[in-house]
């Protein structure tokens, strides 16, 4: 797995357009995503789970120009919030093939989520079923979000599979059965399937085949039912030598156990959905910055025109990124460097170990690749620097999906 997009030529270009002329009409920085590389996932998702199912997850990467892709490429919707369920009312995605996640559900987002007609709601306590229950005034499919108690081996903050966290009903506690039971007991719901997320970046296949044999036991336990949901989190690489998860062993793997397992319980096998948010549109993208200011003090820092507010990734989960100059400029010897924010706190560094250029110097173009995901979604306005433009590039053609924020943005919701 490559760590730049599909169509690019590593920091020179990307969809047949240069990244330097990008950067000239569109400013800095600015988030570039690859249009051909994302519907290239989801197809390739779509080839290695078929005839199961592929649900895109939106607060990976989310705008409508993102829906219409999703939708026409066939792939189903998680959303987790009533903002996304309004981006893709607002695109005309399909009511039918959008589930409704979320382990605290306001009254209003169940109402959007029943108005719209999703298909699915994943209901993540006993509380929610019973409001969903009384809301509804036709018979709403959902799904049990349970905790299978399965480590995926990832970052704390990211681990959404064991006992310890906040999502999801236990199965080994037994919440998870009782909650099963209430909604077979109501005529307004109609319980088709379990569901579990097991936690993000993941590049090993055992937890998803531990999860996958304890949510078959446990479906078995209620004579079969017909949906078997795992979630996403399957890792991308970030640098040279990362590990990606390879959907088509993801695919070949689990599928297989999931079908041995049924046979087992002598229950039909359930059609399987996965969940990649990250591993669809993360590659995808890649961010421009243009160098500010060079400096050498105990290390030698580069200093860009973002930071933290674009990328908060660094310093919430020590997420490491390559970083790239731009352009073909006399190939100096490179050598380590750290590349910083502008934003005014120690902690805002993007890159600790980057390999730039002896020569580097303000004004030059770094490329940071696979910022697709998780970027633009948890971009903010701290210090009040404006969020970057998302622009979609695709056979040369360049297209803002997302513009850039202006100081009028800015002072929009600033009441005075
Ligand atoms: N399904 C559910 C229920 C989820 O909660 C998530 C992500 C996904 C699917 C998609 O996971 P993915 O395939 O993208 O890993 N902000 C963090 C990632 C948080 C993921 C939260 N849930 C990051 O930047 O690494």
């Amino acid at each position: 797995m490559s760590i730049w997009p599909l169509t690019a030529q590593p920091a020179l270009s990307i969809g047949g357009l240069g990244l330097a002329e990008i950067a000239e009409r569109f400013g800095t920085p600015t988030y570039v995503l690859d249009e051909e590389h994302l519907r290239a996932r989801c197809r390739e998702y779509s080839k290695a789970m078929a005839p199961h199912e592929v649900a895109y997850a939106a607060k990976a990467f989310w705008c409508r120009a993102m829906a219409r892709w999703i939708a026409e490429e066939g792939l189903a919707l998680d959303v987790c919030s009533e903002g996304e369920l309004t981006v893709a009312a607002a695109a005309g995605f399909p009511a039918g093939r959008i589930l409704l996640h979320g382990n605290g559900k306001t009254l209003n987002e169940l109402s959007a989520a029943l108005d719209y007609g999703v298909g699915r709601v994943v209901v993540d306590s006993v509380g929610e079923v019973v409001q969903l229950a009384a809301l509804a005034d036709r018979r709403q499919q959902v799904l049990v979000r349970v905790t299978p108690g399965v480590d995926a081996h990832v970052h704390r903050a990211v681990t959404t599979g064991t006992e310890d966290q906040q999502f999801g009903l236990s199965i080994a506690a037994g919440a998870a059965a009782d909650t099963a039971h209430r909604i077979l007991r109501l005529p307004s719901l109609e319980l088709t399937g379990v569901h579990c997320h097991l936690g993000s970046q993941i590049t090993s296949l055992d937890a998803f085949e531990t999860a996958a044999r304890r949510l078959v036991a446990f479906m078995a336990g209620l004579g079969g039912l017909p949906e078997l949901n795992l979630g996403g989190g399957h890792a991308v690489p970030y640098r040279p030598r990362d590990q990606g998860l390879d959907i088509a062993s993801f695919a070949e793997r689990i599928i297989g156990v999931v079908e041995q397992e049924c046979a087992a319980y002598g229950i039909p096998v359930p059609r399987l959905t996965v969940e990649p948010g990250r591993a669809i549109v993360g590659p995808a993208g890649v961010t421009l910055y243009r160098v500010l200011a060079v400096k050498r003090g105990a290390r030698l820092f580069v200093v860009v025109d973002g930071g933290m507010s674009d990328n908060p990734r660094p310093a919430l989960y020590g997420s490491r990124y390559h970083v790239e100059r731009v352009g073909t400029r006399a190939a100096a010897k490179t050598e380590p460097m750290t590349v910083v924010g502008q934003h005014c706190e120690a902690g805002d560094v993007l890159a600790p170990d980057a390999h730039l250029p002896r020569n580097i110097r303000p004004g030059d173009l770094l490329a940071v690749p696979c910022t697709g995901a998780y970027h633009h979604a948890m971009a903010s306005n701290y210090n009040h620097l404006t969020r970057p433009p998302v622009i979609a590039v695709r056979d040369g053609q360049a297209r803002p999906v997302i513009r850039r924020e202006t100081d009028e943005d800015l002072l929009r919701r600033d009441t005075g």
